[in-house]
């Protein structure tokens, strides 16, 4: 055990600093920053079937829907492709409608969860076009699909999902990308400017890592509460809900992941000096909106934790906690947004006494239903 923990003490930490690395592996082969390509070698025989889709649907449990809608954003802004993404427990016992030119795209870190499988297999006996997103070669969803994407980010023991999650948003920033490329909507020079970035995620990873003294600090505040929301707007909103997820997982900290602008949709009547309120503001689209919903939280006296860009300059003087990561295209934005909040959970975690890898009642793969 401590061998594989190479001298971390937890695997999830681990998990989490190996991120530079998985996420070089994802990439490797698929991007081409010298012809400005993307390749998905796997994908060449499905070409003409998603040149001509009509939409994606994404099928999905857990992190893995979270990312799925992260490539909801991506695909539909990038490859001009609608999507929809799904519970695969609720699109399995629907009667979900499929039609010609519909894909079905199941995301699972394991290859194995009941559900996506079973939705996986429902949506092939429907005749739909399958292709998945699998961290685990030769797993049952990969057989059952017509075409795998591997993330290739190395088995993931942490039952808190973290490195598998960001290695399936790369593939799906790829893919958007791919699709955009073969149906000729994204200019030769968007995408050459797009790939160089996306080449540098490995290294702004590693530097985004160095937050994890500021998320410790920030955790021995945290942990001290029983609630949590976790706020967004646009594709920070899935990052939000990922990151809602990651912290009731491991520190049973009860927290709630909610689009921005829905605060006033309800949230707002829970805050108060017990509400520490996380803000997911490192894109800068919806800053000034982001700006007048913190202005409503510090009105009702509750805790701000802000995730800005480092050339942030007016969320730092409104919150209480600021984390700077670095300044990136909204393809690493929620990769890159997401890291401290994997780490903010991993702290508060470990001050609860909690078992950081093995949380109770959860398991790293749901296999029944
Ligand atoms: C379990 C795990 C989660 C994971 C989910 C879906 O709940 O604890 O970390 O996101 O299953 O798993 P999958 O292997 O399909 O991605």
């Amino acid at each position: 055990d401590f061998i594989e923990k190479s001298g971390y003490e937890h695997f999830m930490f681990k998990e989490i600093f190996e991120q530079p690395q998985s996420i070089k592996n994802c990439m490797q082969c698929r991007l081409d920053t010298e012809r400005a390509l993307v390749t998905f070698d796997e994908l060449e025989d499905y070409k003409t079937e998603i040149i001509n889709a009509r939409r994606i649907i994404i099928v999905s449990c857990g992190t893995s829907w979270h990312a799925g809608l992260i490539g909801e954003y991506f695909i539909e802004k990038y490859g001009e492709l609608s999507v929809e993404v799904e519970y695969a427990s609720e699109f399995r016992y629907r009667s979900p409608i499929i039609n010609r030119g519909d894909i079905v795209l199941a995301i699972s870190q394991s290859g194995e969860t009941a559900d996506t499988l079973a939705a996986t297999e429902l949506a092939k006996a429907e005749g739909a076009l399958v292709l998945c997103i699998c961290n685990v070669v030769g797993a049952s969803i990969p057989r059952a699909s017509h075409a795998t994407m591997y993330t290739n980010a190395g088995i993931e023991i942490g039952v808190a999902s973290t490195k598998a999650f960001s290695s399936q948003v790369t593939v799906l920033a790829l893919l958007s990308l791919y699709i955009g490329q073969i149906k000729e909507k994204i200019q030769p020079q968007t995408a050459a400017g797009l790939l160089t970035e996306l080449s540098k995620l490995p290294s702004v990873i590693r530097k985004t890592l160095q937050c994890a003294d500021t998320m410790q600090f920030i955790a021995t505040e945290l942990h001290n509460f029983y609630n949590c929301l976790f706020l967004g707007r646009g594709v920070a909103f899935p990052v939000a809900l990922e990151g809602a997820l990651k912290l009731k997982e491991i520190s049973y900290i009860h927290a709630e992941g909610y689009p921005a602008a829905e605060m006033k949709h309800g949230p707002i009547a829970l805050i108060d000096d017990k509400m520490p309120v996380i803000f997911i503001a490192a894109n800068n689209d919806s800053y000034e909106k982001i700006i007048n919903n913190i202005q409503e939280v510090k009105a009702r006296k509750g805790m701000v934790i802000a995730i800005v860009a480092e050339d942030d300059t007016e969320i730092k003087k409104m919150a209480d906690f600021i984390v700077e990561v670095p300044q990136v295209n909204d393809l690493m934005m929620p990769i890159i947004s997401t890291i401290p909040l994997q780490l903010l959970a991993y702290y508060s975690a470990l001050l609860r006494n909690c078992d950081v890898d093995q949380p109770r009642n959860l398991a790293k793969s749901v296999t029944v239903e």
